[in-house]
């Protein structure tokens, strides 16, 4: 939630600051004052979860609509780089702030899943997973599986998943089979987030297809940089030939040790080759207890708010959030 969409809606309901405020500690039985709102308004101060939560819900209700979806793929050909950790993590973050948001797991390794605690053997057996979707066996919608403590949805994955490849190759539109999918619950969802496999295969391509924005967390490691220019053409082709609209939300620089030379050089060397011609995130600090809350079934920024990197990822959140605005508005002008 940004100040200004805090502004609009305060203004729609015809109330000053002060009384803004009043209406907000009934709700929430805090004290926040004219001076807080302000603030916030004005962007010097962030606004709390609580509050842009039930913005974000009185919003879509007073509006009756939710959606229709902004779509961030998270991709990087590369392994272990930080994918399914920086989707989940913003994803939940987009949940929690009162956003209706889907997690795409679309990798056959299924590790967001997992991680989220979902019981992704149990769906397999039922078939009630991405592939069966894909397959046009089941519709999206009945897949979809609601993480219970932040509202989260997410389209499990499963090993199966991995015979779509092939499947895929000679699918009459097989670019596309994805963004067919999402298309049917765009509507219902303000933003959907897609995990993808560490491959330029065809799950990756769908998932570009499907994007409005493509996320690429890079650990800052010596032959970082070569990955992200094999990415990027890939990125390029696809704005050419699948999607016109793809747009480049930002590298994400992930498990960065400032103590480290190899680190701190690769970090430069991102800023000197693309920092014109992208947004370079902010890195995110190595830290043990991302691997960590694997095990715990939810993302570590919903278990801990203020767990290292919660700023990194916040910036991510509030990119996703202005880009999807700007999306809106420019499709409201047009
Ligand atoms: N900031 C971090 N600091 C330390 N470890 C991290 C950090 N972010 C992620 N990790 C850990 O690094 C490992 C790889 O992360 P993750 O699974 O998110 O990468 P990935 O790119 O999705 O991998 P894959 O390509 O296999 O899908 C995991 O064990 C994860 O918990
Ligand atoms: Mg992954």
């Amino acid at each position: 939630m940004l100040g200004d969409n805090m502004r609009a809606f305060r203004e729609s309901l015809g109330q000053n600051q002060s009384e803004f405020a009043a209406w907000l500690n009934e709700r929430l039985r805090r004290k926040y004052d004219k001076q807080k709102i302000s603030a916030w308004e004005r962007g010097a101060e962030r606004i709390p979860q609580a509050v842009s939560a039930l913005l974000v819900k009185d919003i879509a209700a007073s509006t009756g609509v939710s959606g229709p979806a902004f779509i961030v793929t998270v991709a990087n050909q590369k392994g272990g780089v930080g994918k399914t950790t920086s989707a989940v993590n913003l994803a939940s973050l987009l949940a929690k702030a009162g956003y209706r948001t889907l997690l795409v797991d679309a990798d056959p390794q299924a590790n967001a899943s997992v991680h989220l605690g979902i019981p992704v053997k149990h769906l397999e057996a039922e078939k009630r997973t991405l592939y069966y979707a894909l397959r046009d066996e089941c519709a999206l919608d009945d897949v979809l599986v609601q993480v219970d403590h932040s509202g989260l949805y997410v389209a499990p994955s499963s090993i199966t998943l991995s015979e779509m490849e092939v499947e895929l190759a000679s699918e009459m539109g097989a670019d596309h089979v994805l963004k067919g999918c999402l298309d049917s619950v765009a509507k219902t969802f303000d933003f959907i987030v897609i995990d993808t496999p560490p491959n330029l295969g065809r799950l990756t391509v769908n998932a570009l297809a499907a994007a409005h924005s493509v996320l690429i967390p890079c650990q800052t490691e010596t032959l970082a940089m070569l990955g992200i220019e094999l990415l990027m053409r890939s990125v390029t082709k696809a704005q050419r030939r699948i999607n016109h609209g793809l747009r480049v939300l930002g590298i994400l620089p992930t498990m960065y040790d400032k103590r480290l030379t190899q680190d701190r050089e690769t970090l430069a060397e991102m800023h000197q080759t693309y920092a014109g011609a992208m947004r370079i995130f902010p890195p995110l600090p190595s830290a043990t207890l991302y691997p960590q809350s694997v095990k715990g079934g939810r993302a570590l920024l919903e278990a801990m708010p203020d767990a290292p990197g919660a700023d990194v990822y916040q910036a991510v959140y509030d990119t996703t959030v202005a880009e999807r605005r700007k999306l809106l508005e420019a499709k409201h002008v047009a």
